[in-house]
């Protein structure tokens, strides 16, 4: 099989579990929440962060069942993200993942409860995959998911990222926000995958080392992607990080560099998967894959 037919039976292999973890649309007065809760997470994401936890789990012999629930929190934690991120009070963004953004649907009420609601589902999800399998690895993963999307990983990101829109920042804080807004969640699905088949502490860290270089260098495309893509492949609005006075690494370092700095860092990534092994071969062609994305 190719990667690419590798890469979309996981795809569609995440989507069908979604599926099953979220809330069907009642017709009483709450159907409204599981609408949009669906309509984002149904809208056609990537699915990187699922992806990674379950690849990496299975690649180190773990249960791809006990992956399943983690990666589907993960993917939900993921979602509410970006819908709270497009909000008028944070980037102000009409479209995401080719469609209008949440709030621009259900009304900013509706998306912020419906943000609030993913991340509640999610820990309902990984809590009770923990007591089911009564397995402390699960504790860990779950541990790992919740730490890579709080104050100290995604949300300290995001706050300093809004903080900082129209000022000029340094290359110190332009490095903390693409660490923590968008590699915490990117590490910490391997983090979690490792937990998950019950690695080793080297094995671990190693991963969480390559998931934090591919993370720092997915933010880099994404900023490239913001001012040299194209909206229809993107799926969401070119030049929302100008429109916001954003310093990003484009406009710090300028195209160039960037586009060799997401190169350099994959490639450690990929460093990281040789050393470890073959069984990692998947993660390091979805690595070189990501350099190229357009979407
Ligand atoms: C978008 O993430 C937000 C960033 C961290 C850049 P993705 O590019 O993974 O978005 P989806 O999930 O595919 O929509
Ligand atoms: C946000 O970064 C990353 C998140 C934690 C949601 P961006 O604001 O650049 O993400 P996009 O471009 O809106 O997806
Ligand atoms: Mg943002
Ligand atoms: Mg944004
Ligand atoms: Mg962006």
């Amino acid at each position: 099989m190719s990667f690419k037919e590798k890469l979309l039976l996981k795809t569609k292999d995440i989507d069908e579990k979604l599926e099953l973890y979220l809330p069907s649309e009642s017709e009483d007065e709450t159907g409204i929440i599981a609408k949009a809760m669906r309509y984002s997470v149904f809208a056609g994401g990537k699915r990187l962060r699922p992806i990674i936890l379950v690849s990496v789990a299975e690649a180190l012999g773990g249960d791809v069942n006990k992956a399943y629930p983690f990666a589907c929190a993960l993917e939900m934690i993921h979602t509410y993200s970006l819908i709270h991120d497009d909000l008028p009070a944070m980037d102000n963004d009409d479209f995401r993942r080719g469609i209008l953004t949440n709030h621009k649907v259900f009304g900013e009420d509706i998306a912020i409860l419906a943000g609030d609601a993913l991340l509640n589902r999610s820990f309902e999800i990984m809590s009770k995959a923990c007591a089911l399998n009564n397995d402390c690895s699960l504790v860990k993963a779950m541990e790992a998911i919740a730490r890579a999307a709080g104050a100290k990983g995604m949300l300290g990101g995001q706050v300093v990222d809004v903080i900082n829109d129209g000022k000029k920042i340094d290359e110190k804080t332009l490095r903390y926000i693409d660490k923590n807004k968008t590699a915490a969640m990117i590490s910490g699905a391997f983090e979690a995958g490792a937990y998950i088949a019950r690695a080793g502490e080297e094995t671990t860290r190693l991963l969480y080392e390559a998931g934090q270089n591919i993370g720092v260098a997915f933010q880099i495309q994404d900023d490239i992607l913001d001012v040299i893509g194209d909206f229809e492949t993107f799926g969401k609005s070119i030049g929302s990080d100008e429109k916001n006075n954003k310093t990003t690494y484009v406009t710090m370092f300028g195209l160039e560099k960037a586009k060799e700095d997401t190169a350099s860092l994959s490639e450690k990534a990929v460093k990281i998967f040789k050393e470890i092994g073959s069984s990692m071969d998947f993660l390091a062609e979805l690595t070189n894959y990501l350099i190229k994305r357009n979407n």
